[in-house]
């Protein structure tokens, strides 16, 4: 694309953003399936090793096609943002194996033995893991506590000097969730934070973390950024790109947790009709929200778009829609969890989230069936709770598939 043609609409450059024309004229870039990168002679490789020539080396460090991905997600999260100097903000992305091998990116670069990281509740297990159950055997201690409660933000920094890190997940699991991205941001950054977002369930469609000051906004790009269940993939941006091209580039290098050319032209390819997608994926959820919540089997429906969810302000403050993620309790419990699930028709019975098709997972009988009750409770895992990723399918065939299934 002609560099000098500035790009309006976000789903243009969900399009065309981070594309490099290819030497050989191939429309699409193709499948750089190359561990190394050759010199035309010694000095060039000297060149490249000491960073005085733009080149690729060795697909560990980097490889054309993630430098697309990375390129077109951190043009996606920047869009239409500007820095403190008033220029269009610039993003540097790392594109990693998964989601979990950017977030230890991200806390191995951060982080230092006797620092403290705060968060809340209502994350990602994976990441509630590695920051509760890994991340103490190196010294590096959470604090967690609701920060939907902004005096508590304050409280647990004030009470808690050590503290390096912020980090938020919104909208999140299991109950949706929302934090205020702007409150927290400023909280944080009064008391020298860092803050890092998880925008996994939002997109940079529905919600730019980096308008509120975050320094770091990562991506499990395993769900809607790929958008078709094709490649597990995480993503780190980050803003400051003296820290990012430094210290984080050389943890990313040094930890080998690289995304494959493959699984990069997957997400590349899926993120083009991010927008559309998450137009569908919104109406949809939206419906399915409101008839759920007048269905006589549910006792209660989180999702951030009705006026009942308890951060569904928030959810309209910092998002353009509130997304396309919702759950559910069934008034039967753990049984009739269990016999909806094995009712559905077409709707998918798996985990993960953020597919074409529409998937749904019941985690006291499938993800949490190994926790006690009482423990997975405290994080709103309910006997009769559902999880659903709302799909692209028609409407009717959504609604129809439910309710058979709940009838
Ligand atoms: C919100 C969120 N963050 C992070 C992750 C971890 O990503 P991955 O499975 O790609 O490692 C997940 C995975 O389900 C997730 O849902």
């Amino acid at each position: 694309m002609d560099k000098s043609f500035p790009l309006s609409g976000f789903g243009s450059a969900a399009l065309h953003a981070g594309h490099k024309k290819d030497p050989l004229y191939a429309h699409v870039t193709p499948i750089y399936a190359s561990s190394t990168f050759v010199y035309d002679e010694a000095e060039q490789g000297m060149r490249r090793f000491s960073g005085e020539e733009d080149g690729y080396i060795y697909s560990r460090w980097g490889n054309p096609n993630f430098t697309e991905a990375e390129d077109k997600i951190a043009a996606l999260e920047a869009f239409g943002l500007k820095d403190a100097g008033g220029n269009p903000l610039q993003l540097k992305a790392f594109l990693h194996a998964s989601g979990m091998a950017a977030l230890t990116t991200l806390m191995i670069s951060s982080l230092k033995k006797g620092d403290k990281i705060l968060s809340h509740y209502s994350l990602y297990s994976g990441l509630e893991e590695l920051i509760t159950r890994i991340l103490p055997q190196f010294g590096v201690e959470p604090v967690i506590v609701d920060l939907r409660d902004l005096n508590k933000a304050s409280e647990a920094i004030k009470a808690n000097p050590e503290l390096k890190m912020m980090y938020l997940e919104t909208p999140a699991n299991p109950t949706i969730q929302c934090v205020d991205l702007e409150e927290l941001t400023k909280i944080a950054k009064a008391n020298n934070l860092l803050v890092a977002v998880d925008n996994t369930f939002a997109t940079p469609c529905l919600q730019q973390p980096f308008k509120y000051g975050v320094d770091f906004v990562f991506h499990s790009t395993t769900k809607f950024l790929n958008g078709h269940g094709t490649a597990i993939g995480g993503v780190l941006l980050g803003k400051d790109l003296e820290r990012m091209n430094n210290q984080y580039k050389k943890t990313y290098r040094i930890l080998g947790v690289n995304s494959n050319p493959f699984d990069a032209f997957l997400l590349t390819q899926g993120m083009k009709t991010l927008e559309l997608r998450m137009e569908r994926h919104c109406f949809n959820a939206m419906k399915v929200a409101e008839f759920l919540s007048t269905h006589s089997a549910i006792s209660k429906v989180n999702y951030a778009g009705l006026a009942s969810h308890p951060d569904h302000k928030t959810a309209l403050k910092q998002m353009k829609h509130p997304g396309g993620m919702l759950s559910y309790e069934m008034k039967g419990g753990l049984q009739s969890g269990i016999d909806f699930m094995n009712k559905l028709k077409m709707c998918v019975r798996t985990v993960s989230l953020g597919t074409a098709e529409s998937i749904l997972c019941h985690p006291a009988s499938m993800t949490h069936a190994g926790t006690p009750k009482l423990s997975r409770e405290k994080y709103g895992i309910t006997d009769g709770l559902i999880r659903m990723s709302v799909g692209l399918e028609n409407i009717e065939d959504i609604l129809n598939d439910l309710e058979q299934a709940l009838n």
